[in-house]
């Protein structure tokens, strides 16, 4: 079997593909396609914020049903989708997000 031909580049195009390689990208496609591990660390920062707050608010709901005894805020079923939803929340999207974030 042949071996490959090695890529011969100039010095100043090597230096370029490099800088175009490493470089962010513009606009909406930065989101898409970061390539600094702190950015990276700083998308599931935010990311685990937005799940916190999300799942504290479900936790808020929670804690006004458990207020009262007999309380009908939220009712049975919706109790029960709640504290499912919580508890995935917390442990996968916002933990999950929280510990990678300081993973880069
Ligand atoms: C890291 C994971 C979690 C965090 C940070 C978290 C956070 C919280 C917070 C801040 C509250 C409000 C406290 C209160 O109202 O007294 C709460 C309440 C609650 N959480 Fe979580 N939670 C987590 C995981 C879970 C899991 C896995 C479950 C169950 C599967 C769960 C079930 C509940 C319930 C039932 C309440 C209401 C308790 C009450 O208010 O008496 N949580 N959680």
């Amino acid at each position: 079997m042949a071996v490959a031909d090695p890529i011969i580049v100039s010095a100043g195009e090597s230096e370029e593909r490099l800088e175009r390689t490493w470089s962010e990208r513009r606009g909406i496609y930065r989101w898409f396609a970061p390539v600094h591990h702190t950015t990276i660390g700083k998308m599931y920062f935010v990311t685990a914020g937005i799940f916190f707050l999300l799942g504290g608010i479900l936790a808020a709901l929670i804690r006004i049903q458990l207020s009262r005894p007999e309380n009908n805020f939220l009712g049975p079923d919706r109790y029960n989708q709640f504290f499912t939803v919580h508890g995935s929340t917390m442990i996968f999207l916002f933990e999950g997000n929280a510990s990678t974030s300081g993973r880069r």
